[in-house]
């Protein structure tokens, strides 16, 4: 007897596609990006962009994983612009919603006369994110969305003190530069900054191992006693699941755990910035989920709007509530704030990542690029370590010196600039981070595919060999 099977349709793949990078010009940058270079010159303040001996190329079109600049050299984007593009750059679903959006309302009246999608997205907002978090205050970028949770904890716990962690960053107008970490950062400022930032250590399991969460956490008590009877007692903790500008430093999920019993314990309130990590990059939703902690406030930007610039910060309606009832001006808000059309794209990213799976393709293609870096690894000592999460990797090269009983990481920061150098002329756009500038931060849209990623493991080969 024969059996028939029923016919299985094979699920059709509508993520868009990328082509692998192809340099057409002689030298990188090309001439046209040479001469806009001389412009930017003039009429950008120096302190803005890096000028270099190769940086930088003018970007000009975006299509899923690629870029192409002036002169017409075609790039594989591997930073996701900073994070942002999660779906790759003008993704179809995220230009149809500006069409449509676009087409009805492009600016609103934000706290006044509130816009539907705002709503929308407000509600699908407290579905996605973790436990009781339900209630939102948009804004456009970052920085806003870390320091509205600021200001939302002080409403809560009338006490001005935030731990934050080494190696934080958090965005750079004078609230949230207060408890960025990088010196350099906050220097020419500091005669204005208000002093109410304390830093604790990073958990840094590759120097402490399993004691990690241990070491971070006394010094985290210890900097709440001490503040006790200074002008700013503690009463935030604010905390990157995974740092992302300090260097992919990845926190065991004991820590945050540790975290949130100790605020539970203290009265204080848990602020997650997933700014970065947020919205699949790093294989879930959140990074925080993987912990199972729920955050009393949590900030999200960058990969929210796939490009337009929206943030938000959201927190439990106990924390939210402490804002008190607008009766007339809204104590804290912004003119862009819930902007139709942002709210609109945000809508439109949120509704393709849950569709297209995005999360588990960072989680799976995440692991993929990990283990094709560890074989590099094991060919080149440069490399000292590969980390992340999903599609948010820190390829680390340092010179390890063994002493006694401890390990010291040398960061090798000319080595990881000659590598974005080299990775740039070969079409690979890449970015460093860490304090010492030597992590090769790899983000890249989580479209991505995994010929794509096997191409760019083998430049990374073909560069790695020349250093
Ligand atoms: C974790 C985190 N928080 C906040 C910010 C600040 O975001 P923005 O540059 O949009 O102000 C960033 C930017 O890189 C970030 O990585």
């Amino acid at each position: 007897m024969k059996f028939s099977f029923p016919f299985r349709k094979k699920k059709k793949d509508t993520l868009p596609k990328s082509s692998l990078p192809k340099i057409k010009t002689k030298t990188i940058p090309g001439a046209k990006s040479l001469k806009l270079t001389e412009a930017l010159k003039r009429f950008e303040c120096p302190q803005i962009t890096f000028i270099g001996e190769s940086f930088p190329v003018f970007l000009k079109k975006g299509s899923a994983c690629n870029f192409t600049d002036v002169d017409g050299n075609r790039y594989l984007d591997l930073t996701s612009a900073f994070g942002v593009a999660s779906l790759g750059h003008c993704h179809p679903t995220i230009l149809q919603a500006i069409k449509k959006q676009s087409a009805e309302m492009i600016h609103g009246m934000g706290d006044v006369h509130p816009n539907e999608v705002k709503v929308m997205l407000a509600q699908k907002l407290s579905e996605i994110t973790p436990g009781n978090l339900n209630q939102t205050i948009f804004s456009s970028t970052g920085a806003e969305a870390v320091e509205t949770a600021l200001k939302t904890a002080v409403m809560h716990t009338k006490k001005t003190g935030v731990i934050a962690f080494e190696g934080a960053y958090h965005g750079l107008g004078y609230g949230a530069l207060q408890v960025t970490h990088r010196e350099d950062f906050k220097k020419p400022f500091l005669k204005q900054l208000g002093g109410f930032s304390y830093f604790a250590p990073f958990p840094d399991t590759k120097i402490h191992g399993n004691k990690a969460t241990q070491v971070s956490m006394k010094a985290v008590q210890s900097l709440v006693k001490k503040a006790r009877r200074s002008k700013h007692p503690v009463g935030a903790i604010l905390i990157e699941p995974i740092q992302g500008r300090g260097g992919v430093m990845v926190s065991p999920p004991d820590f945050l755990k540790a975290l949130r019993e100790f605020c539970d314990k203290e009265h204080l309130v848990l602020i997650a910035d997933e700014v970065f990590t947020g919205f699949g990059r790093t294989g879930s939703m959140f990074a925080i989920d993987k912990s199972g902690v729920v955050p009393d406030l949590m900030c999200l930007g960058k990969g929210m709007g796939g490009g337009f610039p929206i943030s938000a910060c959201i927190g439990s309606t106990r924390v939210m509530y402490s804002w008190g009832t607008s009766t007339g001006d809204a104590i804290h808000t912004s003119t862009f704030l819930g902007n139709p059309l942002g709210s609109a794209v945000a809508l439109a990213v949120i509704k393709e990542i849950e569709e297209q799976k995005l999360t588990d393709r960072s989680k799976n293609l995440g692991d993929f690029f990990r283990k094709e870096l560890w074989k590099l690894k094991e060919k080149y000592p440069l490399i000292a370590d590969i980390r992340g999460a999903g599609l948010m990797i820190g390829m680390e090269f340092s010179e390890i010196f063994y002493g006694a009983k401890t390990k010291k990481f040398i960061p090798a920061t000319d080595k990881a600039r000659r590598f974005i150098a080299e990775a740039l002329k070969h079409g690979i756009i890449l970015l460093s981070s860490g304090p010492g500038h030597n992590i090769i931060s790899i983000t890249p849209p989580l479209i991505i595919s995994e010929k794509e990623i096997s191409h760019c493991v083998g430049v990374f080969d073909k560069i790695l060999k020349t250093l």
